[in-house]
């Protein structure tokens, strides 16, 4: 175990000293009087380290998107029926008008309930290596079935209620026949398919990947300032790719313990000592709408997320100045929310033999 940190700490040692001579910054006090060519180095390193967020998530070979899917997906996201109280919906966790995100510290659930963990958005999801902020889930449908049975938010007792609940509302029943096919379509397997679909349409292109596909004035000289404190200060170590993160397990704490040491992250799925205190990195994408920070939501102003990172990621003390770039930066990669997703769908009623909301 010891060996294995000692490796990733050489390894990440490695990366800042590399990376800080690779990404030498070509003027970075006052970068905003960049050359041309200069401007288009940092643009070509980027490139090399991100991707464009592609219009639509990486399909599923086992759950095809089609627009019908999307469409019931779209109303089971937004049905507080999945809920035993039938007044919590993912929408009320996941909000799709805060960000896919519910702006408070642990979310409320069932009977008021808190569980111990902020809720990610559910924004550019489906781009991420797994589910959750430990991975435990390798994909939207697996994830999809764990909130409505979970006692803490939805608190269905079983997946059978959902289903008696849904099979009980006629349109749902036709809906459900023409998007999946067998005998009995409305099933626990194709509620998680339908909502999956939905998900994979929330994508949230920004002026970022306008910079990345080539646009190199897509970004004010002040977020291209942050964007190169951003390569050169090592973050991208660890949030890179088409999410700004999303790609990997890393610890909280490499060189800093962080303040709060209660949750063990991936070692309780995988019960290894090095996985104490790895957690998913989250993507960045609309970071600056999705507050508070970090698993346990427990840091509110992004600045001090940031100076966090610096100190418990890479030992180093970010000065206020390096901070307010840097969030300048993070600022560009809020996107714009599918429109269609925004539009509140309109639910078919329940009738007389739908089962009636519990607390
Ligand atoms: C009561 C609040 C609540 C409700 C309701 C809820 N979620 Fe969540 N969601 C959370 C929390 C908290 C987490 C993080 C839990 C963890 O990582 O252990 C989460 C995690 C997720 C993630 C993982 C995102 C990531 O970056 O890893 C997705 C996707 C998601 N929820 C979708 C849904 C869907 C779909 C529904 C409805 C079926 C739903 N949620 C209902 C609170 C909620
Ligand atoms: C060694 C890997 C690593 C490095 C380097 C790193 N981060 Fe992180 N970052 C993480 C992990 C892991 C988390 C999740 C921490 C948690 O809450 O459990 C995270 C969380 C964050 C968050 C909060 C995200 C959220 O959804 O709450 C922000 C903001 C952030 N990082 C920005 C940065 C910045 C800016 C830098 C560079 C100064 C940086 N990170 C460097 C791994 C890293």
């Amino acid at each position: 175990m010891k060996k294995r940190l000692t490796i990733y700490t050489a390894t990440l040692t490695a990366f800042i000293i590399f990376g800080a001579f690779f990404l030498t910054p070509t003027n970075a006090q006052n970068s905003s009087q960049n050359t041309k060519s200069d401007d288009q180095k940092i643009q070509k390193q980027a490139q090399a380290i991100f991707k464009p967020l592609a219009e639509t998530m990486p399909a599923s070979e086992a759950n095809p998107t089609t627009a019908e899917k999307v469409r019931l997906g779209k109303k089971l996201y937004y049905d507080p029926r999945l809920s035993l109280s039938g007044v919590i919906s993912c929408n009320t966790c996941h909000n799709l008008a805060t960000y896919g995100s519910d702006n408070v510290e642990t979310s409320l659930g069932h009977n008021f309930q808190t569980g111990g963990r902020n809720a990610p958005t559910v924004l550019n999801a489906g781009t991420h290596i797994a589910q959750f902020w430990d991975g435990r889930e390798p994909d939207l449908e697996g994830q999809a079935k764990g909130p409505v049975l979970n006692p803490l938010e939805m608190a269905m007792p079983d997946s059978e209620l959902v289903i008696q609940r849904l099979s009980s509302i006629p349109e749902y029943r036709e809906e459900f026949a023409v998007v999946f096919e067998g005998d009995e379509p409305v099933n626990y397997d194709n509620v998680a398919n339908a909502i999956a679909a939905f998900e994979r349409t929330l994508v949230t292109p920004s002026r970022f990947d306008d910079y990345l596909n080539g646009n190199n004035n897509a970004l004010t000289p002040e977020e291209k300032e942050g964007l190169q404190l951003f390569m050169t200060k090592a973050c991208i170590t660890c949030h890179n790719g088409a999410g700004v993160g999303g790609s990997m397990y890393q610890k909280f704490g490499v060189v800093k313990p962080y303040k709060n040491q209660e949750d063990l992250g991936r070692y309780k799925i995988t019960n290894k000592e090095a996985d104490k205190y790895v957690f998913k990195v989250p993507s960045l994408r609309n970071i600056t709408r999705t507050y508070p920070y970090f698993h346990d939501g427990q840091v509110w102003d992004i600045r001090e997320a940031v100076y966090i990172m610096g100190e418990s990621q890479l030992g180093m003390q970010l000065s206020d100045e390096e901070i307010s770039n840097i969030v300048i930066f993070l600022d560009s990669l809020t996107g714009e929310i599918p429109e269609d997703a925004l539009k509140l769908p309109v639910l078919p009623p329940s009738t007389a033999e739908t089962s009636k909301p519990k607390i």
